[in-house]
């Protein structure tokens, strides 16, 4: 039987390149994003590898969420992969200086989007049942402080947190739950971040040989190929040039 994957998130970055990932190994793909025209091109090309659906969904929106889902052709019925991918990060400001619309807009996809994919397609993953997975992308940021991560970090330890609790409810179905977590990686996830500004963008990867999504999907795939009486629970992963920088100690002037 082929297997099926769904991925959120796929018209860039690490969802894109699972996407040709598991499109090169046979598997069969529902790709959903919000830009349809990327998700069209991608569908159009990896539909001569594989059999490929694209879904224009925007994670927030529960009701089409719940529509796109429920209305999956038959033959994507059953699911052996989903990989939460969809999220973002919004500024790299102080808290202070933050806009409540980005903090919200944050919590709504990488919380309460990853919530309603998962909740959505839970039964169709405990229908394949063993060898099935949910991946979740989190962050070192869920893990790590860092200035300017307050509610992105925020998010991430949701995922993690969320992961390991749905761990314990999928017990005897076979069903394994694991959290991706990537440091610095190079994709368009930060300009998004910084709101378009490519000057940012490029001097966040700067010198820094950055993971690739490439490598991310690798990692994925592998996870999700490991025999079916394995889970991996979490993985971390940072380029070598990224450590984590120690406490900051601010001193009085005096
Ligand atoms: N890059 C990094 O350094 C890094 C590190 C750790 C974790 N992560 C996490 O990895 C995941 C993927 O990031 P990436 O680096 O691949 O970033 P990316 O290139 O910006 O890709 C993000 C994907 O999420 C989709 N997306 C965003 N908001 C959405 C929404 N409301 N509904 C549906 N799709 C939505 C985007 O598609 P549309 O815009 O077309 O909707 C896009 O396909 C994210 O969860 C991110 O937090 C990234």
């Amino acid at each position: 039987m082929t297997s099926t994957v769904f991925i959120t998130g796929a018209t860039s970055g690490f969802g894109e390149a699972c996407a040709r990932r598991f499109a090169k190994a046979g598997w069969s793909l529902v790709l959903t994003g919000r830009r349809e025209e990327r998700l069209n091109a991608l569908c159009a090309e990896l539909s001569r590898q594989t059999k490929v659906l694209g879904l224009v969904l925007d994670v927030r929106d529960r009701k089409a969420m719940e529509a796109a889902i429920e209305g999956l052709p038959p033959e994507f019925d059953k699911l052996r992969g989903l990989i939460n991918n969809a999220g973002l990060a919004l500024g790299a400001d102080p808290a202070p200086k933050c806009d409540l619309d980005d903090w919200d807009i944050m919590v709504d996809t990488n919380v309460k989007g990853l919530m309603y994919s998962t909740r959505l397609l839970l039964s169709r993953l405990i229908a394949h049942g063993k060898g099935a997975s949910i991946v979740n992308l989190g962050s070192v940021a869920g893990n790590y402080s860092y200035p300017g991560s307050h509610v992105y970090g925020g998010t991430k330890a949701f995922v993690g947190q969320f992961s390991q609790n749905l761990r314990c409810d999928l017990q005897g179905t076979g069903v394994r739950v694991t959290n991706i977590e990537p440091g610095l990686c190079e994709s368009e996830f930060s300009l998004v971040r910084f709101g378009g500004d490519k000057a940012r963008y490029d001097a966040t990867y700067a010198g820094a040989d950055p993971i690739q999504p490439q490598d991310i999907a690798e990692t994925i795939f592998w996870v999700m190929n490991q025999p079916a009486h394995i889970n991996i629970n979490n993985i971390e992963l940072m380029p070598v040039s990224q450590t984590l920088a120690g406490f900051a100690i601010e001193r009085s002037k005096g």
